[in-house]
């Protein structure tokens, strides 16, 4: 059975409601096409990822432009980092040049409607599905924390295809928003206890380059906090592809459990660990909020800088959404950060920002920012608990 479209779809299709949602019901319905669906179903949210110049360039904002030409948005749409602060960039040291195309590109966006706020926890700041709703998300740790944490159903789309949902409110009804594609594949037994974020991230790496995209069923985790299950959802879909995971007793989603079994233990963590070390690295760039930091991160963060001074040829970010470091300015975290030579970095992060060049070794808590500092700006990495980076950067 071929794909069936309502009369509306139909009209879309038709051109009907303009040439951007005319181009969006197109690459709509050709996935739908070459997944096998048989019908369009409605989204309610739409996240939209490849946001920053530096990833886009002139090609993707004159596409887009083209698309905002008479494009307007049908559902709630927010959008992934864009390459620097939009409001604080120049003391970040980014070019006006940069500055002015990255504006571009945001101002393309937000005359379709879009609420240009660029973060990839969107769920953190009001774009947040509930339990069994079909969304469309692009940014991989976002898709995964949907489909896993909170039990929303999304497939992984990519730029141009979330956008068209968010243009035609639809998607095609195949991979994630079936249930029967939603079972575990394989069980996970974790022999160790994890403490912090950056363990989390760790754990991630492991079954990440175990798993091969089959949906894990992770057990003898007693407690996990948002945050720690946001570093596990970036680094398991960086390192595995994995855009669902079932862990026992945290997640709400029902899953048989399989009978393939892999152990987990205190040398697998060690060994993820030492491939994200490289020897002798000089680090003198620190990162925090990757995925984008919470105020509960950003309080801790600021309480360890408070009366401190980050040491002489380091920098520091902490990334996180605008509202998000609004309510931080409003609490005194902002200041406390930055008194201490710090940056609070709304919209951007160290992964999509343009800093090629601009140091030798970053130190991070999350194992998806080393996979991108080293392949992407060929810096050297190390990974480490928040307060290890906090140090770090003090000393
Ligand atoms: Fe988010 Fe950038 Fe990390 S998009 S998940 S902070 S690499």
């Amino acid at each position: 059975m071929g794909l069936e479209l309502t009369k509306e779809e139909t009209e879309m299709l038709e051109g009907r409601h303009g040439k951007a949602t005319r181009k969006a019901m197109e690459i709509i319905t050709t996935l739908g096409e070459i997944y096998g669906a048989e019908r369009l179903i409605p989204v309610s949210s739409v996240q939209i990822a490849g946001v920053s110049y530096h990833n886009l360039g002139e090609a993707g904002l004159e596409y887009l432009s083209e698309i905002a030409e008479d494009g307007q948005i049908r559902v709630l749409t927010t959008l992934n980092p864009a390459g620097m602060d939009m409001t604080e960039w120049k003391k970040h040291g980014i070019s006006e040049d940069f500055a002015k195309n990255q504006q571009r590109v945001v101002d393309a966006f937000e005359k379709m409607g879009v609420v240009t706020t660029c973060t990839c926890t969107p769920y953190l700041i009001g774009n947040l599905p509930h339990f069994g709703e079909h969304i469309a998300w692009a940014e991989s740790s976002a898709v995964c924390f949907a489909n896993s944490v909170i039990g929303a159903l999304t497939n992984r789309e990519g730029g141009p295809s979330a956008l068209a949902s968010s243009l035609t409110g639809r998607t095609a009804e195949y991979g994630f928003h079936l249930e029967k594609n939603r079972i575990a594949q394989v069980v996970y037994d974790v022999e160790i206890e994890l403490q912090t974020t950056d363990d989390f991230g760790l754990l991630g790496k492991v079954i990440g380059d175990r798993t091969g995209k089959q949906i894990p069923y992770i057990r003898e985790i007693k407690n996990a906090t948002t945050d720690q299950l946001r570093s596990l959802c970036a680094s398991i879909a960086t390192y595995g592809g994995i855009a669902l995971f079932h862990m026992e007793g945290i997640t709400p989603n029902r899953t048989s459990i399989p009978e393939k079994t892999e152990i987990i233990g205190k040398d697998d963590l060690e060994k993820a660990r030492a491939e994200l070390d490289d020897k002798g690295a000089e680090i003198d760039f620190i990162s925090i909020g990757c995925p984008h930091a919470s105020i509960a991160d950003i309080a801790k963060v600021a309480e360890m800088l408070d009366g401190q001074r980050v040491a002489e040829g380091k920098t520091v970010w902490i990334t996180t959404a605008k509202p998000t470091k609004d309510v931080a300015i409003k609490m005194g975290y902002y200041d406390k950060i930055e008194k201490a030579g710090a940056f609070l970095v709304s919209d951007a992060c160290c992964a999509v920002a343009p800093l090629e060049g601009r140091f030798k070794g970053l130190m991070t808590d999350s194992a998806k920012a080393c996979y991108y500092a080293r392949g992407k700006n060929k810096f050297d990495i190390k990974i480490r608990n928040v307060e290890e980076c906090i140090k770090e950067a003090l000393e």
